[in-house]
């Protein structure tokens, strides 16, 4: 492809999306998750906060943790003044099992059960292989894998007592191709994802539910200021097929499909939402 037809190519995909743009969330009716529970971890900032505040839309109650109080209590006063829900927030580290139980505690004694747990919590940083300390690989595959299998453990027996319980593990695609400076991250979310099957299988007779969301790049979240900072970001967008990042709320709303009665059938499965991002051959970057 030429430049000058891979500009208009671009310029067609982008009218394409401006013309047909709508907030995602608007599809689902109010009230769509009404007497579901959820623990949601990292639900202070980015891509697990729109989860949050999607939730709360719906009518879910939400528990939200994090390390950080104070993010944690700005974002339950911002949810509660846009949906008028209480938004329980507990400041927990997911490396620390015992503080993982006491937020699934606290969520079960302010609301009376929880169904529902989405696991986002996640650290990353871009870092060659080579220069990775013992410390710095543990780091990551202790909050995001470590950290998850902490928070299932935790809430296991609420969702099996709740009935109808669903696990949502936040994942990425980055572990589908070999990902330069993304080692730690990419070697924790093949985990993650691998838990998302071992439980879905293990735990379906418990009425459990498992799944992952994998999301592509994401605009305006921590995330991609850390792995595509500057013009970085210019060209992480050549890679996706649809021309764009996604919008936090594109992930949200896969999160309130999957947990809605239209995917009770859903477990063990990778649903993957990044524009076609994980798709794209190598090839096309020297046409
Ligand atoms: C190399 C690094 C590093 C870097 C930290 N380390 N940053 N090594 N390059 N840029 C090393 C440190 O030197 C240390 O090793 C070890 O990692 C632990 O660092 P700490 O700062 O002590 O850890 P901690 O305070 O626990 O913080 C964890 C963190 C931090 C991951 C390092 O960045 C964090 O809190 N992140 C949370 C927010 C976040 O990352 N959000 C983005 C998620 S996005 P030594 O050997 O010196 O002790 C995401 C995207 C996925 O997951 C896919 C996108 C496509
Ligand atoms: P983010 O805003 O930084 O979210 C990460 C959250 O995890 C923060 O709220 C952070 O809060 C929390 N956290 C970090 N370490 C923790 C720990 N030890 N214990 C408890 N909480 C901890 O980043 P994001 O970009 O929105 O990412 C959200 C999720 O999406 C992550 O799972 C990420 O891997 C995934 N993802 C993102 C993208 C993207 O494009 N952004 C792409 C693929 C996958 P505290 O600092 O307060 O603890």
């Amino acid at each position: 492809m030429d430049n000058g037809v891979r500009a208009r190519f671009r310029l067609c995909v982008a009218i394409g999306y401006v013309s047909t743009m709508s907030n995602p969330l608007d599809v689902f009716r109010d009230g769509a998750l009404a007497g579901h529970v959820a623990v949601i971890t990292g639900g202070g900032t980015g891509i697990c906060k729109g989860i949050a505040a999607a939730y709360a839309r719906f009518g879910c109650d939400v528990c939200i943790t994090s390390r950080k109080q104070d993010v944690l209590d700005a974002t339950a006063a911002e949810l509660k003044a846009a949906t008028g829900k209480d938004v329980l927030a507990v400041a927990a580290d997911v490396r620390d099992p015992d503080a993982v139980v006491r937020v699934v505690e606290a969520a079960r004694a302010r609301f009376g059960k929880v169904d529902t747990l989405v696991n986002g919590a996640a650290g990353n940083f871009l870092a060659p292989a080579v220069a990775l300390s013992p410390n710095a690989f543990k780091t990551v595959v202790e909050i995001d894998l470590i950290g998850s299998f902490h928070a299932v453990r935790a809430v296991f027996p609420s969702l099996r007592d709740a009935g109808d319980g669903l696990i949502i593990n936040i994942t990425a695609t980055l572990h589908y191709h070999g990902t330069p400076l993304q080692l730690h991250a990419s070697a924790a979310k093949a985990g993650v994802d691998a838990m998302t099957r071992n439980l879905a299988v293990e735990w379906g007779g418990a009425g459990v539910r498992v799944v992952s969301i994998a999301p592509g790049p994401i605009g305006d979240t921590e995330g991609m200021r850390r792995l595509a900072p500057g013009d970085a970001a210019k060209k992480a967008k050549q890679a996706v097929p649809l021309g764009r990042f996604g919008e936090v709320d594109e992930i949200a709303a896969a999160a309130v499909y999957l947990r809605s009665a239209a995917a009770a059938y859903i477990t063990g499965a990778v649903l993957v939402v990044d524009g076609g991002n994980s798709v794209m051959g190598a090839m096309m970057s020297l046409t």
